[in-house]
């Protein structure tokens, strides 16, 4: 697939199924994450890998989100929030890794640069024929879940990225109208 085709085509799977990315396509996949324009090169970011065992982890710490919410949540509710990382052989959870007070690089342009590595990870499994989602969610905003993550005080998780084989076929990516976007100055 060439660069330009790649850039108009990609599009999200929520469908994925086992197996998680090789360790080979993995290192790919970081390799474009880390191109991501960086001002002042900070390296603005962190990226925490979780399969297997540690999915069951991220649900746990989930739970723990909903149950420090609301103390009287239901089971269900808990039982909810253990199983949604489930939907996935691998999430890869994008953190922004911020320098505060920086006056040439504000905080900002830190969070943008991490959105970039995450684009960079979408673009990636698109090209190696992987299904990826970039989720949010009430959870990457959570503070027991930032605090298990180990975020500092500036820190922002712009993504959990659920990753792996295509579990259904990817939608037709809409064609918008340019014009509606862009406003020329010529
Ligand atoms: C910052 C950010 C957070 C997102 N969070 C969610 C989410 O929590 N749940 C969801 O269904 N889609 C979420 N999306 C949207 C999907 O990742 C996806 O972009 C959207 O469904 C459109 O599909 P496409 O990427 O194929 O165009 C988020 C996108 C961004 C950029």
């Amino acid at each position: 697939m060439d660069a330009i085709t790649l850039l108009h085509e990609r599009s999200s799977m929520g469908k994925l199924m086992a197996p998680a990315p090789s360790p080979e396509q993995m290192e790919a996949i970081y390799h474009a994450a880390l191109r991501a324009p960086d001002h002042k090169e900070l390296r603005p970011w962190r990226f925490v890998e979780f399969q297997g065992e540690g999915l069951e982890r991220l649900g746990e710490l989930f739970a723990e989100a909903e149950f420090h919410a609301d103390p009287h949540a239901e089971d269900g509710t808990l039982d909810a929030a253990r199983k949604k990382p489930l939907r996935a052989p691998m999430i890869i959870a994008v953190i922004a890794k911020v320098t505060p007070d920086l006056p040439k690089v504000p905080k900002m342009e830190q969070v943008i640069s991490a959105g970039c590595a995450a684009h960079g990870i979408l673009l990636a499994a698109h090209a190696l024929g992987l299904g990826a989602m970039w989720r949010s969610g009430k959870y990457a905003f959570d503070p027991t879940v930032r605090k298990g993550l180990r975020l500092e005080e500036d820190d922002e998780i712009v993504a959990f990225i659920y990753i792996g084989a295509l579990g259904g076929r990817h939608r037709q990516v809409p064609v918008h109208k340019i014009s509606d976007f862009v406003e020329r100055w010529d």
